[in-house]
């Protein structure tokens, strides 16, 4: 029996970190991956996908990708595919595609649908209401503040908004201008924002969960700390700068990222927790929306949670994918194969499968395109507030090759192209460039040698978190 061929749809870390858990399979020979990154081609058994020498990005050229390379099984990464139903062209053209169908996308594409499919289900839920006009959504913001002075509240729009949809709002004003910019002017998220969820902000720790569905089996992944605002709490100075540079009102507002780092297992999460979690939230859910809607949820999903002094969990949203970066710092402890894995979800036997897990620790940190201090002669001008802001790209990345060869680098935004000389080199493309890996027994060696190799690689600009993993070594 030859090898089986997979491609991954991903553009970032993520999807390097899922190719390389397919690579490790002894079932599969080839790789491929769009629109990936020069990091895909890094990896052992993978490739970019190709046709007619550009990456295919239209539903209709990764199908005809997919069929002309004889591919046994798709991987989808970002949830923007999901919801234009990629997975039902491919189940339409008999091809073995992995990721919830798009009437199921609708868990992580329609907040307000997903709330109030939860309070139906009795999943727990912050006090939420939905909105379509904003007239009522002020009048409620109002009331909310005059029976509850000091409270927040978050407001939400109801689409797919990159990861930036979300609002947490400390005060009435606070809450009617966010309102009127996502709803009225200028529309911050666009059609996304025309219905909105305004939910009420719940005190306690933020968890990502994440789990495998085939539909009827609900399967725990492990999970990962994560760190998402772009700056450590010492880094006072460095934040009023991102904001005086990016023209926010608020200095001391610590932007929130895609994620700046984490590390895996995660270390609040334990049996207890994880099996309310299964009971309470993720086992109803994937049975409730098939008894609700008629349609089987396979595929990934991670529940966006807050865990409350008492320990009791509330979901705050459900996205229909893998994070990033968590997912760099789970899958190299993935011990299971994970093309089996897929295959079973896609046969419905995941009840069949043990997931195996290394004891080791995995510690991820993110090389952002921070403020270029020095721009280039040939680039750029100008100080720049960086990721998540307005940041440098294009700029020479060096010293991957004085990586230690057992660290893992996930690229971020990275592509090959030809420097002044003519030669190949490595450019960045994104804010977030690199997730560099570094797996130990203990979290604090895995933290050492993580560390101890971020600082060899260099590109102008280049910026990381210094904290990630510290409490708890
Ligand atoms: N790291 C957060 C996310 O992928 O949504």
């Amino acid at each position: 029996m030859s090898g089986k061929r997979v491609f991954v749809v991903d553009a970032g870390g993520r999807g390097n970190a899922i190719a390389h858990a397919f690579a490790r399979s002894g079932a599969v020979e080839k790789v491929f991956v769009a629109p990936g990154n020069a990091g895909s081609e890094m990896i052992d058994k993978c490739r970019l996908a190709l046709v007619q020498g550009k990456p295919p990005k239209t539903i209709r050229e990764m199908l005809a990708f997919a069929k002309q390379e004889r591919i046994d099984l798709t991987f989808i990464g970002p949830e923007g595919y999901l919801s234009d139903g990629i997975v039902n062209t491919f189940h339409e053209n008999d091809l073995r595609i992995l990721g919830p169908k798009k009437e199921a996308a609708t868990l992580e594409n329609s907040k307000c649908t997903t709330k109030e499919l939860l309070k139906g289900l009795n999943v727990p839920v912050p006090p939420c209401q939905n909105f379509e006009h904003p007239d009522d959504a002020r009048e409620y913001a109002r009331q909310f503040f005059s029976e509850n002075p000091g409270q927040g509240l978050v407001v939400k729009a109801d689409g797919l908004a990159a990861g930036k949809g979300s609002i947490v709002c400390s005060t009435e004003d606070e809450t009617i201008s966010t309102i009127d910019r996502i709803m009225v002017n200028p529309k911050l998220f666009g059609r996304a924002g025309e219905r909105i969820e305004i939910e009420r902000r719940l005190d306690g720790r933020e968890l990502m969960f994440f789990a495998l569905s085939d539909g009827r089996t609900v399967r725990p992944l492990e999970s990962a700390l994560d760190y998402k605002q772009a700056f450590s709490s010492d880094e006072s100075v460095a934040v009023r700068l991102f904001n005086k540079l990016s023209s926010n009102p608020n200095l001391n507002n610590n932007p929130n990222t895609g994620g700046m780092g984490g590390f895996s297992p995660h270390p609040w999460l334990d049996e207890e927790l994880t099996e309310k979690i299964m009971d309470r939230i993720a086992g109803p859910t994937v049975r409730g929306f098939r008894e609700a809607t008629g349609h089987e949820y396979v595929g990934v999903i991670y529940f966006g949670l807050m865990i409350s002094e008492e320990k009791e969990p509330s979901v705050l949203e459900i996205n229909v994918r893998l994070g990033d970066p968590e997912t760099q710092v789970i899958l190299p402890r993935l011990e299971t194969d994970f093309f089996d894995i897929s295959i079973a979800m896609l046969e419905k036997r995941l009840d069949s499968i043990q997931l195996k897990w290394s004891r080791d620790y995995c510690l991820g940190i993110c090389a952002i395109s921070g403020r270029a201090i020095k721009p280039l002669s040939s680039g750029g001008s100008g100080e720049r507030p960086g990721y998540p802001g307005e940041h440098y790209t294009n700029m020479p990345i060096s010293g991957l090759d004085r990586v230690d060869p057992e660290v893992l680098v996930y690229h971020n935004g990275t592509a090959f192209s030809q420097d002044a000389a003519g030669n190949k080199k490595l450019f960045t493309t994104g804010g977030r460039v690199l997730t560099l890996v570094a797996r130990g027994r203990s979290l604090a060696d895995a933290r050492t040698k993580a560390y101890d190799n971020i600082k060899r690689i260099r590109f102008n600009g280049m910026r990381y978190r210094r904290d990630i993993g510290l409490g708890y070594v």
